[in-house]
């Protein structure tokens, strides 16, 4: 049985003020019925981290750079995450991949890394709405998983995260079938890649997941929790979202 998992990804948001939202979640869910993953800006790992004292409330990186350590201005390694508190780093994520031109084996490179400093990465795939209308979603998410995720490795530590880039931060979902087809996919994917044990691997939706969609979604196979962004910053949303993932 695999453990659902909400994850948050509060990107480039938050400062002090927020941690309450999370201590807020914390005293809402003592004993989850599922595990929550809060993945904040690198500036607050520590102190959340702190703050939660290893709880029910785990704390993850949204990056990592993926050398152990060297002369790169501005970047954190893997280590330094896990140092500061982190179980958990995102990896891969559509912003990223636009932003700072991310390529499917630098991703993969940066998963080695977190995986050496004990960190369980989230790895994210997801089409571009051009992509889904020209009709090639299924193979854009075959290459990302085939690029992003490297070989031999204990494929059911592993977490992805299905995240078409349409979705993200738009209000617009797919629909549950098409989540289905995706998720379906890519657990046979990676069960004809990786051998039986990809039936461990934990496969999250993300993409405008909100209070008001989320049981809808969990109720979708091989869907084993969400990668929320907007939705996790209030406690209140994001607790609402966990309470559906905990009764689905
Ligand atoms: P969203 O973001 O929930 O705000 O759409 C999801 C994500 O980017 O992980």
């Amino acid at each position: 049985m695999r453990r659902k998992l909400a994850a948050g990804n509060w990107k480039m948001f938050g400062t002090e003020a927020a941690i309450a939202e999370v201590e807020a979640l914390a005293a809402m869910f003592p004993e989850p019925a599922c595990d929550i993953l809060i993945c904040p800006p690198a500036t607050l790992i520590s102190r959340m981290s702190l703050r939660m004292g290893g709880g029910a409330v785990a704390i993850g990186g949204q990056d990592c750079h993926p050398a152990p350590e060297g002369a790169h201005t501005g970047d954190i390694s893997a280590a330094m995450l896990a140092d500061a508190g982190a179980t958990h780093v995102i990896l891969g994520h559509s912003e990223r991949r636009a932003d700072h031109g991310e390529t499917d084996a630098l991703v993969a490179d940066k998963a080695r890394a977190a995986l050496s400093a004990g960190l369980v990465p989230v790895i994210c795939v997801g089409e571009t709405l051009a992509e889904r209308e020209a009709g090639s979603t299924l193979s854009v998410v075959t290459a990302q998983l085939q690029g992003s995720v490297p070989d031999g490795l204990d494929i059911g530590a592993l977490i992805i995260a299905y995240e078409p880039v349409w979705a993200i931060g738009t209000g617009k979902v797919p629909g549950l079938a098409e989540i289905a087809e995706v998720h379906d996919f890519m657990r046979e994917n990676l069960t004809t890649r990786f051998g039986p044990g990809a039936d461990d691997t934990r496969l999250l939706y993300g993409g405008s997941v909100k209070p008001g969609n989320a049981s809808d979604i969990f109720s979708v196979s091989n869907v084993d929790g969400a990668l929320v962004g907007g939705a996790s910053l209030a406690a209140a949303d994001f607790g609402a979202i966990i309470a559906a993932l905990a009764a689905s």
